[in-house]
């Protein structure tokens, strides 16, 4: 393996911060990655130097922004290879990008149609849906969970009925880290002329994203967790769907010619992008995806799998605990667990006084913890920056934080 854990890590500075004799132990990348310097630096070296509105000015440095913030969005359409950069709409995130699709959805819903969703699903893929199903009389439907195997493509292929109109589902789940058999859900999807939406927030670092191998409608994510800026992320509409769906927010950007009685619309992706638009975020977002793409993931990701197959192997070995490890094809950096007679946050406040940052609750998968009857968990979730220290570091005080319960 020829990826370099500690060259990398010098490009978080982050990770330099102390607590006492030690640095900060960060494990909430699931959460947000930390910023790469190249990226830091690039949003810094606009806001200083080259910032102007975009799309409007009739002066150089506009024109040089505008030039900028399209060639970010060619960097994310290369990250994701969509085959056209039209296809990719700049958003504050994952979030929006969902609530954009379930909004420029609703006409093609009627009472009664179906939206599919699995049981891994994050907050903001469940609620952007139950908004949609609300105005037009559609229903949420969700596949079999079983608390053993989680969700088999199986149970999905047997939540489709002939009403089922669109499926939405995360890629890998944030809350156990798992990756739900994507591709041939798409196909089960495809072959039932359903359309299909993926939460991508989370497979960001882990494997080489390719939507049009993919053959999903939507494809959405965020910047935070790929080592971008906050308040900026990219959805990905087929080229099919970029004519036919209205547009999503109105005003400035998004017009193509304005009456008091009437308005036309831009084109794609402009339609989708009103008012003045987030454009160091965008920005910073394409060098990060730039980076990632000129990187070698798999390396990465492998580097990132022996760690967490370190921290499994420890943690199950250890009395009193629940790790929750879903069977599947592969992995995000996440190792989810509970320690028997303890609310996570009590472990997670415990963690935080040694200075190993991690999430503990519902993880904003409430439905999923309920399937499963507990409160929420205790999330590790580990980067390329992590190291192998610092996972012995977590295992040596998981036996102090033990004793308190
Ligand atoms: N969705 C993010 C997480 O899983 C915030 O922590």
């Amino acid at each position: 393996m020829s990826f370099n854990n500690l060259e990398f890590r010098k490009k978080f500075p982050q990770l330099e911060k102390t607590f006492g004799p030690r640095s900060l132990i960060y494990f909430d990348s699931a959460a947000s990655s930390l910023k790469h310097s190249d990226v830091t630096d690039r949003v810094n070296s606009f806001n200083r130097f080259e910032s102007a509105n975009v799309h409007r000015g009739a002066h150089l440095t506009s024109r040089q922004g505008t030039e900028n913030y399209e060639s970010a969005r060619e960097k994310v359409k290369n990250f994701i290879n969509a085959e056209k950069s039209e296809e990719v709409i700049f958003t504050r995130g994952t979030t929006e990008g969902i609530n954009l699709t379930a909004y420029c959805l609703e006409s093609v819903f009627k009472p009664g149609d179906e939206v599919l969703l699995s049981p891994f699903e994050h907050h903001s893929n469940i609620v952007p849906w139950q908004q949609l199903a609300h105005k037009t009389g559609a229903k949420i439907v969700v596949a079999d969970f079983d608390v053993e195997e989680g969700m088999s493509l199986e149970s999905f292929k047997k939540a489709i009925s002939n009403k089922t109109k669109l499926a939405a589902f995360t890629y890998y789940s944030n809350s156990f880290g798992n990756r739900l058999p994507i591709e041939s859900m798409i196909s089960l999807c495809r072959e039932n002329n359903i359309l299909t939406l993926v939460d991508g927030a989370q497979s960001v670092l882990s494997e080489r994203i390719d939507v049009q191998k993919m053959k999903c409608d939507f494809f959405a994510f965020s910047g935070h967790k790929m080592y971008a800026p906050f308040g900026i992320g990219a959805l990905y509409i087929k080229d099919e769907h970029l004519n036919t769906l209205p547009p999503y927010q109105t005003g400035g950007s998004m017009i193509d010619r304005v009456q008091f009685e009437s308005t036309t619309y831009a084109h794609a992706p402009q339609k989708f992008e009103a008012g003045t638009p987030n454009v160091s975020g965008a920005i910073g977002l394409g060098e990060a995806a730039e980076l990632i793409t000129k990187s070698s993931i798999s390396e990465q990701h492998e580097y990132v799998l022996n760690l967490r197959q370190i921290l499994l192997d420890r943690l199950e070995k250890m009395s009193n605990i629940d790790v929750y490890n879903f069977k599947s094809d592969s992995h995000t950096g996440v190792v989810s667990f509970n320690i028997n007679g303890s609310h996570p946050s009590d472990v997670g406040t415990l963690l935080d006084k040694y200075g190993i940052a991690v999430r503990a609750g519902h993880h904003c998968t409430q439905p999923l913890m309920d399937l499963l009857n507990i409160p929420g968990t205790v999330r590790l979730s580990l980067a390329p920056y992590n190291t192998e220290l610092e996972v012995d570091f977590f295992l040596s005080t998981m036996e102090k934080v033990k004793e308190f319960f």
